[in-house]
């Protein structure tokens, strides 16, 4: 049987792509941001997963406004860096695993989780920037990729409940997928940040670090936390962190914190790092 063994939770922050393809990571301003990064990148290269599912948004790179899936599996064979503006980031194509892919949006789309399938989908930073911060600048990524997009950019998002209990659902899905492949779940996204509008610029470091120890230790109380709290504290793309509650809903109630950073701004938001394994491994 396959198995998710592990979770990380990071942010995405476009810049933090930016450093790493402009050779700036030892800049004044990075390098003790890419300082915390290294022990994660130290247990990714230990842990060597198969496969890794990343739960992220498309920042209207793939999708616009005309079309607003809430949920997406990509079963592609490989999915290309999307163009953002400034050309596409000049890291690995991301290889897929279209026979999990599938399998997945069968048994989530039979567990009443309405997947859109997307044979075709360009990744924007949202994904392509979690691998960079786990594996640095390979010339291959060193695992298969599952992306899972989740619509936190148009109102409505899904509830962080039922985010949490798709989580549930994925792990189901992979236990009864016929193969032995080790899958790490990342949540991505977050911390708080706000881009727009009044607040723009709006961090919360204590909602933060509480969003952290609950995310840990009391998911369950977590995925009951509203839309309109998460703005509030966290500013209006904060809205970001419903997407750990998937990687936490795939995991274990007792977890082993691993590894755990804050970094305070990264461009504007409030940057974590998390990794969390099931106690049994
Ligand atoms: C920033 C953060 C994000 O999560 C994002 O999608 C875009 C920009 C930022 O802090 O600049
Ligand atoms: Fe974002």
């Amino acid at each position: 049987m396959a198995e998710i063994i592990a979770g990380v939770g990071t942010s995405h922050v476009p810049a933090v792509g930016a450093a790493m393809d402009n050779g700036m990571t030892q800049d004044p301003i990075w390098a003790p941001y890419f300082d915390k990064v290294e022990p994660a990148r130290e247990w990714i290269a230990k842990t060597k997963p198969d496969v890794c599912i990343i739960v992220y948004n498309d920042h209207a790179s793939a999708f616009s406004l005309e079309l607003i899936p809430t949920f997406v599996i990509g079963t592609a064979p490989s999915f290309i860096p999307a163009d953002e503006g400034f050309g596409r980031r000049k890291v690995p194509t991301v290889q897929g695993h279209p026979d999990m892919a599938w399998h997945l949006a069968e048994s989530l789309i039979l567990a009443e989780f309405d997947m859109t399938i997307a044979n075709k989908m360009d990744v924007d930073h949202g994904l392509t920037v979690p691998l960079s911060v786990m594996y640095n600048q390979p010339d291959e990524w060193p695992c298969k990729v599952i992306p899972l997009c989740v619509n936190v950019v148009q109102y409505p998002p899904p509830t962080g409940n039922r985010c949490f209990n798709l989580g549930r659902a994925i792990r189901a899905a992979v236990e009864s997928f016929p193969g032995n492949e080790r899958v790490v779940i990342f949540g991505t996204g977050g911390l708080s940040h706000q881009l727009q509008g009044e607040r723009a610029g709006l961090i919360n470091t204590e909602y933060d670090n509480a969003f952290l120890d609950r995310i840990v230790a009391d998911p369950v109380a977590q995925s009951k936390i509203s839309h309109t709290e998460y703005m509030r504290e966290a500013g209006s793309e904060g809205i970001e962190m419903v997407m750990w509650l998937v990687m936490r809903g795939a995991l274990d109630e007792h977890v082993d914190e691993i590894y755990r950073a804050t970094h305070v701004p990264t461009s504007n938001t409030s940057n974590g790092l998390l990794i969390l394994e099931n106690s049994i491994n």
